[in-house]
């Protein structure tokens, strides 16, 4: 179950996070190490087997891009001004690495709350400028076996699979077996 108060967001309904989106009142920036406590308790929070915080640090040092999806919501007079600090909340990030004329994706999370209302759509829509601007010919990306709903949102943004790595996951909290990765692509010379 997931608590909202750990992932900082408990004054902001869902219902409001859509407004917002269909609004534009969300901005894709880069990740600063700030963000961090934020980015922590929703990879803890959506991930089967989630990321240490170390492992963020290091893709913020290395050549990764580190993106994430902000609250917006300056002067909205749908929020009662008394609540403090609505502005800047994470709710969704992505971590992409570019290799020669690849791109690879390393992390793609939206908050749980906040699932199903097209979060997911906005961070892919940010991968692929990444990859136009680096002029990537190809994305990759690993997904676990079961992750349905991962796997569909990329279908809809034209990836296929190529392969599968077995067993290349271990067991989730959840799960006690190790569980295949099945690996897509976007192959921008085929669209
Ligand atoms: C995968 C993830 C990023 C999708 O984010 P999201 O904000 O829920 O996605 P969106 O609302 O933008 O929906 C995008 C697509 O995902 C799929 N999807 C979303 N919710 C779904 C559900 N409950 N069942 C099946 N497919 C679903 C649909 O294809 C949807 O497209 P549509 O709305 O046009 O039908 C999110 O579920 C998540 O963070 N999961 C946990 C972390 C994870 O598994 N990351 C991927 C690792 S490879």
């Amino acid at each position: 179950m997931v608590d909202s108060r750990q992932l900082g967001l408990m004054s902001i309904s869902p219902e409001l996070v859509v407004a917002q989106a269909k609004d534009g009142g969300l901005i894709a920036r880069d990740m600063s190490s700030d963000d961090l406590a934020q980015v922590m308790a929703i990879e803890n929070n959506a991930q089967a087997s989630p990321w240490g915080r170390l492992s963020f640090e290091e893709s913020l040092t290395k050549s990764h891009f580190c993106r994430v999806l902000e609250f917006f919501v300056e002067n909205d007079q749908r929020l009662d001004s008394r609540e403090p600090g609505l502005d800047g909340h994470v709710v969704a990030y992505h971590v992409v690495c570019p290799i020669l004329d690849e791109l690879h994706i390393l992390n793609v999370v939206a908050a749980p709350q906040y699932q199903g209302i097209g979060l997911g759509h906005r961070l892919m829509h940010d991968i692929l400028e990444i990859a136009k601007r680096h002029q990537s010919q190809r994305i990759f990306l690993e997904v676990r076996a079961s992750n349905e709903k991962a796997q569909s949102l990329y279908l809809k943004w034209q990836f296929k699979q190529i392969g599968l790595r077995k067993e290349y996951y271990r067991p989730s909290a959840s799960g006690s077996e190790r569980e295949d990765a099945l690996i897509f692509m976007r192959d921008f010379d085929q669209v």
